[in-house]
């Protein structure tokens, strides 16, 4: 019997455009199967303004929004939904801090220092909660138990 704090939990995981560009797919794969993740489904996807602004909407209005929405539209994501237990706070573990440059110094083995370059381009995204979990996967995959709702993005 599955008890609570045993629960399989699912997250988004989003490999940014120059994580795609500079060929760490295969890399950050390997560190997420190793680390006891199953990836569930997968897809590569070129984000355009419209879905990228909705995704990000928490942030619209902050100075950096802008530049946030060129550079995660600049190429295609990988993205992938991630299955294991308590996978939300694990995965955000495993990337490390938001700021790829003070990552390095403070958690260099993390993928965000890995991969990443600064504030801005961090090659990685993780959801922050199971309920921005629950809203990212179903975005971008639709209800994935059922495969409905999964016509609104062009995939690659
Ligand atoms: P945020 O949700 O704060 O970080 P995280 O990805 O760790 O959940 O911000 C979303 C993305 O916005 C972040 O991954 C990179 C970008 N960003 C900036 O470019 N400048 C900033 O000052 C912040 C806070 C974020
Ligand atoms: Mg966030």
């Amino acid at each position: 019997l599955l008890h609570g704090s045993r629960k399989e939990e699912k997250t988004l995981a989003i490999i940014k455009p120059d994580g795609v560009s500079s060929h760490y797919t295969n890399k950050i794969k390997a560190v997420i199967l190793e680390s006891g993740f199953a990836i569930v489904r997968e897809k590569i996807l070129q984000l355009d303004e419209g879905n990228a602004t909705y995704f990000y909407s928490e942030h619209s209005g902050k100075s950096f929004f802008p530049r946030l929405i060129t550079y995660m539209t600049s190429g295609p994501v990988c993205l992938m939904v991630l299955e294991k237990v308590n996978a939300v706070s694990d995965w955000r573990t495993l990337i490390g801090p938001t700021d790829a440059r003070k990552a390095k110094v403070s958690h260099p083995t993390s993928i965000r220092a890995m991969c990443g370059v600064d504030l801005e381009r961090n090659c990685v995204h993780g959801s922050d909660s199971r309920e921005s979990a629950a809203r990212e996967i179903a975005f971008f995959f639709g209800d994935i138990n059922t495969g409905k709702g999964d016509r609104k993005h062009d995939e690659l």
